[in-house]
C-alpha cells in the first residue's frame, strides 16, 4: 500500500515548524465541524495535533485529491495519512504540547476506518475496567497507558545497562521446569511425550540461578517471566515479571550496595529521586513500629508498645489474659485531633480491629476534662493517664479536637502488632496524611526476618522467605532451643507499603539444606525426589552466594503513582485470571486432550 509516509510523530511539532509542510501518519482523535470548517487531531504515540479543513482553502473542495470530501468522511479511530503547513493556532490551547500550532490540511488519506468504538478513547474514560481490558487494543491507546507502557521500556533498559556495566550477564532459564516452591501454587503444563508427568511453569527461576552460580557464572541477572497461581490482589498478577538476580562471594552489605544503586539509577532514569542510603529495620522493629513488615514509612503513627506499663495496674480481662501470655502485647496507635470522632467511626474502628483478629478495641479520648474511654470502669485516672503520656497524646485547646488513642491486646505479639498496622493505615487515610505525598519514596530494607513461621491453628513450621535461605549461623547453633527464634539471611526491600523485593544469603551446604528439610517435615526421600538435582550440585563445589529478585511490575507502579498493577502491564488478567481480550484461559479440543491423555472430570468444582 503507497501512501505519504509520515515527515513527523503527532505529538513533536512546535512553533518553530511553522510554514513547513508535514505529513503524519496516525489515529483520528475527535472531529469537529465549526461551521463547514473541519478540525480533527491526529494522535499516535507521541500526542496529538491539530488539522483543520475549510472548504474553500487550498487543498479545499477544488483540490484533486478532495481532502475535505475525505475529511467529512473521517470517524474517531480512522487510520490516516494527513499532510499540510503548519501554521500559528488562532486559539492556542496551552495545556497541550503541540497548543501552538495547527496543520492546514491539503491532502488527506484514509488508510484504514474504524467501527465506533465501544468506548471512547480519552484519558478520562468512565467505561468500565472489563470493559476496556476486553478492548485492550484501544484503551492501551490512552496517553496515561501508552506513557506506563512507555515507562516500563524505559525501566527495564536503565536496569540492563546497570547489571551489564556491573559485569553481571544475563541468562535465561527454562520456561518449563521441574516445580520449585515459593509458597503459590503452580501452574502445570502437561507432557505429551511423559504421560502423566508435568512441567511447572517457574514461580521465579530460584534454583537455577543457585545452580549458575555453582557453575562458576559468578553474577548473574535476568528479567524473568514468573507465574503464580495465588488470590490476586492490587499488586498481584498470575505471572508478573521479576528483576531475578545472584552474585557469588557476597555478603548482605555487597547485595544491599548492587541492589540500592540499582533502583537508584532507574529513579533517576525516568527524572525520580529515590533516598540512600536505605533505612534498615529488622522485622521486629518494624511489626513494632509500624505493625508490618512493609511500612509506608512516609508517615509517623508509630505504635507505643505498653505491655509492661500496664502490668500490676489495671483488672481489665481482656488486658489480664494477655499479660499471662510470655508472648502477649498490648499496644496503642493514636490519631491525632480524633477525640471529637463520632460513634460509628470508632465503631467501624472496631470492626476493622476484629477482622484483623482482634477480640474488641479500647479507645481513649483525650479532652482538656481529663480522659474518656470505652474502658473507663476498668481503667483508673492515673493508669489512663500514663497511657496519654507514653502515647504523647495532645488534649487539643482553642477549639482544636484532642487526640484519640487505641489500645489493642492480643496473646500472640505479631497478632497484636498486625491489627495495630491495620489501624495505623486507616487512621493515615482518615486524617488523609499522604495527601501531596504521591511523589515520596521512603525505601527501607527489612532485615532479620525468622527463618520458620509457626501456622497459628496447627503450630507446625514452615519457611518465612524460601527453604534455600540461609539461617543465621549464631542462631542456628541454639536451634534445639526453639525455631521461633531462629533468624534468617534474609532481606527485603520495602518503599511506600509495597514489598518491592526479597532475597538472602543462601545455603550452600548439602547436610544443612537437608537439615532445614527436615525441619519443615520433608522426608529423606521427598528431598531427593523434589530437590535431589540441588542437593547433589551442593557437593561439587558451590559458592557462598545469595541475591534478591525486585518485583518489575510494583517498580513501575511506583514510578507511573498507580495502585492498579494492571496499569503498567500491557495485557493483564483480570482478578478472576482472565485475560478478556482473547479469553484465555480456554476449552481445549477434545483432539489435544486425547493426545495428552487427559481427561476432564465431570464432576462440578
Ligand atoms: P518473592 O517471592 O518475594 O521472592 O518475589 C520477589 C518479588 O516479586 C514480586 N512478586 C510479584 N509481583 C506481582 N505479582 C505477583 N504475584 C508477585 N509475586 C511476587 C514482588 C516480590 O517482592 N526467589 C525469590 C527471590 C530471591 O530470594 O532471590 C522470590 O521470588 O515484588
Amino acid at each position: 500500500m503507497s501512501f505519504q509516509r509520515r515527515t513527523h510523530m503527532a505529538g513533536e511539532l512546535r512553533k518553530e515548524q511553522i510554514g513547513t509542510r508535514v505529513v503524519l501518519n496516525g489515529w483520528v482523535d475527535g472531529v469537529r465541524d465549526m461551521g463547514g470548517v473541519l478540525f480533527f487531531d491526529v494522535r499516535d504515540r507521541t500526542g496529538k495535533s491539530q488539522c483543520v479543513l475549510r472548504p474553500n482553502a487550498a487543498g479545499g473542495t477544488n483540490s484533486p485529491n478532495r481532502p475535505y470530501e475525505t475529511a467529512r468522511k473521517l470517524r474517531n479511530e480512522f487510520v490516516i495519512a494527513a499532510a499540510g503547513d503548519v501554521r500559528r493556532r488562532e486559539s492556542p490551547n496551552p495545556k497541550l504540547p503541540t497548543g501552538e500550532i495547527e496543520i492546514e490540511i491539503s491532502s488527506l488519506e484514509i488508510l484504514n476506518a474504524s467501527e465506533v468504538p465501544p468506548f471512547e478513547v480519552k484519558e478520562d474514560t468512565t467505561a468500565n475496567e472489563d470493559l476496556r481490558l476486553r478492548y485492550r487494543y484501544l484503551d492501551l491507546r490512552r496517553p496515561s497507558l501508552q506513557k506506563n507502557i512507555a515507562l516500563r521500556h524505559t525501566v527495564v533498559k536503565s536496569i540492563r545497562d546497570y547489571f551489564d556495566a556491573l559485569g553481571f550477564y544475563e541468562i535465561e532459564t527454562p520456561i518449563l521446569m521441574k516445580a520449585t516452591p515459593e509458597g503459590a501454587r503452580d501452574f502445570l503444563v502437561p507432557s505429551r511425550l511423559h504421560t502423566g508427568s508435568f512441567y511447572a511453569l517457574p514461580q521465579s527461576p530460584q534454583l537455577y540461578k543457585q545452580v549458575l552460580m555453582i557453575s562458576g557464572f559468578d553474577r548473574y541477572f535476568q528479567i524473568a517471566r514468573c507465574f503464580r497461581d495465588e488470590d490476586l490482589r492490587a499488586d498481584r498478577q498470575p505471572e508478573f515479571t521479576q528483576l531475578d538476580v545472584e552474585m557469588s562471594f557476597p555478603n548482605e552489605d555487597i547485595v544491599y550496595g548492587v541492589m540500592e544503586n540499582c533502583l537508584a539509577n532507574v529513579w533517576s532514569a525516568i527524572g525520580l529521586k529515590l533516598p540512600s542510603p536505605f533505612l534498615q529495620l529488622s522485622y521486629h522493629e518494624a511489626m513494632s513500629r509500624f505493625g508490618t513488615d512493609k511500612p509506608d514509612l512516609r508517615y509517623g503513627l508509630e505504635i507505643q508498645t505498653l505491655t509492661e506499663m500496664v502490668r500490676g495496674k489495671t483488672e481489665f480481662k481482656p488486658f489480664l489474659e494477655v499479660l499471662e501470655k510470655r508472648l502477649g502485647v498490648i499496644g496503642a496507635v493514636v490519631a491525632p485531633g480524633g477525640a471529637n470522632w463520632s460513634r460509628k467511626q470508632l465503631d467501624s474502628l472496631t470492626d476493622l480491629a476484629k477482622v484483623y483478629g482482634a477480640s474488641g478495641l479500647v479507645w481513649i479520648k483525650v479532652t482538656p476534662d481529663g480522659c474518656d474511654s470505652s474502658a473507663k470502669k476498668f481503667l483508673s485516672d492515673d493508669l489512663l493517664r500514663d497511657i496519654r503520656s507514653v502515647c504523647g497524646a495532645q488534649a487539643g485547646s482553642n477549639g482544636a479536637p484532642g487526640d484519640l488513642i487505641l489500645v489493642v491486646s492480643h496473646p500472640k505479639w505479631e497478632r497484636a502488632y498486625t491489627i495495630l498496622g491495620a489501624l495505623r493505615i486507616e487512621l493515615a487515610k482518615r486524617l488523609e496524611l499522604l495527601k501531596g505525598k504521591e511523589w515520596e519514596f521512603a525505601p527501607a530494607w527489612i532485615t532479620n526476618f525468622p527463618m520458620f513461621e509457626e501456622d497459628e491453628e496447627s503450630g507446625t513450621f514452615t519457611f518465612k522467605h524460601h527453604p534455600f535461605t540461609s539461617p543465621d549461623i549464631r542462631d542456628w547453633a541454639d536451634r534445639s532451643e526453639g525455631l521461633q527464634h531462629v533468624r534468617a539471611r534474609a532481606y527485603d526491600i520495602v518503599i511506600n507499603g509495597y514489598e518491592l523485593g526479597s532475597g538472602s544469603i543462601r545455603i550452600h551446604d548439602r547436610t544443612m539444606q537437608e537439615e532445614v528439610f527436615d525441619l519443615l517435615g520433608l522426608t529423606r526421600e521427598e528431598q531427593i525426589q523434589k530437590f535431589g538435582f540441588i542437593l547433589e550440585a551442593f557437593q561439587y563445589g558451590a559458592p557462598p552466594h545469595g541475591g534478591m529478585a525486585l518485583g518489575i511490575d510494583r517498580i513501575v507502579m511506583l514510578c507511573a503513582g498507580t495502585e492498579n498493577i494492571r496499569d503498567v502491564i500491557a495485557f493483564p488478567k483480570t482478578t478472576s485470571m482472565q485475560s478478556l481480550m482473547d479469553g484465555s484461559p480456554s476449552v481445549i479440543e477434545e483432539r489435544q486432550l486425547k493426545e495428552l491423555k487427559i481427561e476432564i472430570s465431570k464432576e462440578k468444582t
